[in-house]
C-alpha cells in the first residue's frame, strides 16, 4: 500500500473519524461570542488544546483538521500543536483553501479560492507536520442554483488542489458541500449532490488524482432545513448511500461526512444508520466540526479552567460517533452517559 493510501485509511479506520477544528478566525469568533467568550488567539488555543489532549482522541479521532493559526501555535508546555496531536495517536491536517468568494459571472454563488502560491504553502505545512489537507467548496440549492458554472468551476479548483496536495505527499480531503439551507425536499438534494459529485470525480480523473489516496467529505443527502417534507433517518441513510454508490468511484477508500448544521445526535444517528445498510467497500465515517464540538464548547465557556468536564463531554461525543462508524450506536447509550 502506498504511503498516501496508508494515511487515508488511518484517518477513517473503523471506530475513528476526523475532528474538523479548522474554523477560520472569523468563524471561531462567531462560535466563541455565541458563548460569551472573547475571541483572542489565547482563548482559541485554550479551547482547542483542551480537545486535542482528551482521551477520546486516542480511541476515536484518526485526524484533526487545523487552521493556519493553530498549526503554528504551541501548548502551555511548549509542545507544537501537531506534536500534541501525534502524541495522542492522531494525524494532523490543515485547511488550505482561503475561503469561498463571490463567483464572477454568477455573483450569488461562491467559488473557493486559494490556488495561488498553494504549492509553496503546502511545503511549509508538510514541514510543520501536516499529512493531509482540506479544501471546501459550497453550493446553494434554489430554483436556479447551483448553476453549471458553479458546479464546473468549483470541481476544477478542487481537482487542481488535490493534485498539488498529492504532489507534496499529503492526502487531500475533497469537500464539496451542498448546503442544507432552503425549502427543497430530499429528492432535490439527491439530484444536486449527485451532479456535484459526478463533476468533481470527472475533474479529479482529468487531473490524474490518485483516488486511493483521497478522502471524500460530502454532505449527507437531507431535506432543506425549511422543507415542509421531513425525512426520517432510514430514508436519509438509504438515499445518501444510493447517491454515493452511483457517483463515487470505488477506488475512494473513505467517505467522511460533514455535519452541516445537523444536531449532534442527528449527525450520529444518521451515520449509524448509513453504516447499518452500507454494502459498499467505502469506510463511512465522520469529519464533524459543530457536531463534535458544540456541547463541549458550551461547557468550556462556563468554566475555562475545568478542563476535565469539557474533555468528558468531548470524549463522549467522539465515542458515540466512533460507535456509529460500525453501526453500534443506540440512543440508550446517549441516555446512560448523561444519567
Ligand atoms: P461541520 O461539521 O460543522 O459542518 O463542519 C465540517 C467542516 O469542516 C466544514 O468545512
Amino acid at each position: 500500500m502506498s504511503e498516501l493510501e496508508n494515511i487515508a485509511k488511518q484517518m477513517v479506520a473503523k471506530g475513528k473519524g476526523i475532528l474538523a477544528a479548522d474554523e477560520s478566525t472569523g468563524t471561531m469568533t462567531k462560535r466563541l461570542s455565541s458563548v460569551n467568550v472573547e475571541s483572542t488567539s489565547e482563548n482559541r488555543l485554550k479551547f482547542r488544546e483542551t480537545l486535542f489532549s482528551s482521551e477520546g482522541m486516542k480511541n476515536n479521532i484518526g485526524g484533526v483538521i487545523l487552521y493556519d493559526e493553530t498549526i503554528k501555535q504551541k501548548t502551555s508546555s511548549g509542545k507544537s500543536i501537531p506534536d500534541l496531536i501525534k502524541s495522542f495517536g492522531s494525524i494532523p491536517g490543515i485547511k488550505v483553501d482561503t475561503g469561498a468568494k463571490k463567483l464572477a459571472g454568477s455573483p450569488e454563488e461562491k467559488i473557493t479560492e486559494g490556488l495561488d502560491g498553494l504549492r509553496e504553502r503546502l511545503a511549509e505545512y508538510y514541514k510543520l507536520g501536516a499529512r493531509f489537507t482540506k479544501w471546501r467548496a459550497v453550493y446553494n440549492i434554489s430554483e436556479k442554483y447551483p448553476s453549471e458554472l458553479a458546479i464546473k468551476s468549483n470541481a476544477h479548483a478542487l481537482a487542481r488542489y488535490a493534485a498539488l496536495v498529492q504532489e507534496t505527499k499529503m492526502v487531500p480531503i475533497v469537500e464539496p458541500e451542498v448546503l442544507m439551507d432552503g425549502e427543497h425536499d430530499i429528492t432535490k438534494c439527491y439530484e444536486v449532490t449527485s451532479k456535484v459529485l459526478k463533476e468533481c470525480f470527472r475533474e479529479l480523473k482529468l487531473h490524474k488524482v490518485n483516488l486511493k489516496g483521497t478522502i471524500l467529505k460530502p454532505n449527507m443527502v437531507l431535506p432543506g432545513n425549511k422543507s415542509k417534507n421531513k425525512s426520517n433517518t432510514a430514508e436519509i441513510a438509504k438515499i445518501t448511500l444510493k447517491c454515493l454508490k452511483e457517483s463515487v468511484p470505488s477506488d475512494v477508500p473513505g467517505i467522511a461526512f460533514l455535519s452541516g448544521g445537523q444536531t449532534e445526535i442527528e449527525a450520529t444517528e444518521n451515520l449509524n444508520e448509513i453504516n447499518k445498510i452500507n454494502n459498499t467497500n467505502f469506510l463511512m465515517s465522520f469529519s464533524y466540526g459543530r457536531a463534535l464540538q458544540q456541547s463541549a464548547l458550551k461547557n468550556w465557556a462556563k468554566n475555562i479552567k475545568d478542563i476535565n468536564s469539557t474533555q468528558k463531554i468531548f470524549n463522549h461525543r467522539s465515542k458515540m460517533n466512533g460507535l456509529s462508524t460500525s453501526a453500534k450506536w443506540t440512543i440508550d447509550l446517549e441516555k446512560q452517559s448523561t444519567a
